[in-house]
């Protein structure tokens, strides 16, 4: 396989001689083109497909805690995070030692246990939501996944009301999943909370993708792309847009 230095957007759907997908490879979504990347632009391109995104997405597989948590999730109507972000979220949890993780939109659990399986064994997450009841359900998956109370604070409320009651630069990594309406003011938000090198992850970034189409002008999709455009340009961030799931947008707060 080749390896990539250069990106290029071309209309092609069909995998390449001696790809290890199968025949039947889904069809792009309905927006965005599928990225072909090479090696040299003289080289015959290796495509990233649809295909190869759900392989990256069950790059590492879930658990029954998990599978529990998206079940719970099911009957309550929330859409749970990704297993290919939820991947990334541990990851980002481990690579700066989080002890402290703030969480807007607890739902059922799903990002809260990938999380909280990312932290230093002291850590505690703080995790807010509106909905009583996605946190009593959220209860069960981490208690039922081994975690003791005290690895978790759940706080009822709205998050625009419960983080600026949050302590300044007092968390390693802030996790926003609320309603997508307040991207704006949780930026903000967390850019108060987030120690320096911390970070902060927004999910459905690319919002079923709506962000990256201009046409798209619904308060969700519009609060989401100005926070992806802010972010880009803010110079207290660096930052990157994961294409995995709904799309993670990570920004580190630089020192
Ligand atoms: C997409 S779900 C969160 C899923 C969760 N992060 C996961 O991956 O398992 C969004 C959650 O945000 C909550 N929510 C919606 N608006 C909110 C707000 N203004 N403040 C706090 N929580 C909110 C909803 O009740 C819902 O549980």
């Amino acid at each position: 396989m080749c390896r990539s230095l250069t990106l290029h957007l071309r209309e092609r759907t069909e995998p390449p001689d001696g790809s290890p997908f199968p025949s039947t490879v889904p069809p792009p979504s309905r927006r965005v083109a599928p990225i072909v990347w090479s090696h040299t632009p003289t080289e015959e391109p290796t495509i990233t497909t649809a295909a190869s995104l759900a392989f990256a997405e069950d790059h590492l597989s879930e658990d029954d805690h998990l599978a529990a948590a998206r079940q719970r999730a099911d009957e309550v109507g929330v859409v749970p995070i990704g297993p290919g972000a939820g991947a990334v979220l541990s990851f980002l949890a481990s690579a700066v030692q989080a002890r402290a993780v703030a969480e807007i939109g607890t739902g059922t659990g799903v990002s809260g246990l990938w999380l909280l399986r990312g932290m230093q064994a002291d850590g505690v997450l703080t995790s807010v939501d509106l909905e009583a009841e996605h946190q009593r359900l959220a209860r069960e998956t981490f208690t039922e996944a081994g975690f003791a109370p005290q690895r978790f604070r759940l706080i009822a409320g709205a998050g625009l009301d419960v983080m600026p009651r949050l302590t300044d630069a007092g968390y390693d990594l802030v996790f926003l999943d609320g309603d997508k309406v307040e991207y704006g003011e949780y930026l903000e938000q967390a850019v108060r909370l987030v120690r320096p090198g911390g970070l902060i992850a927004f999910d459905n970034a690319l919002w079923h993708d709506r962000v990256a189409d201009p046409s798209q002008r619904d308060p969700e999709t519009t609060a989401i792309r100005e926070v992806v455009q802010r972010v880009a340009t803010d110079d207290r961030l660096r930052s990157m847009l994961v294409p995995l799931g709904d799309g993670l947008l990570v920004a580190q707060l630089l020192s």
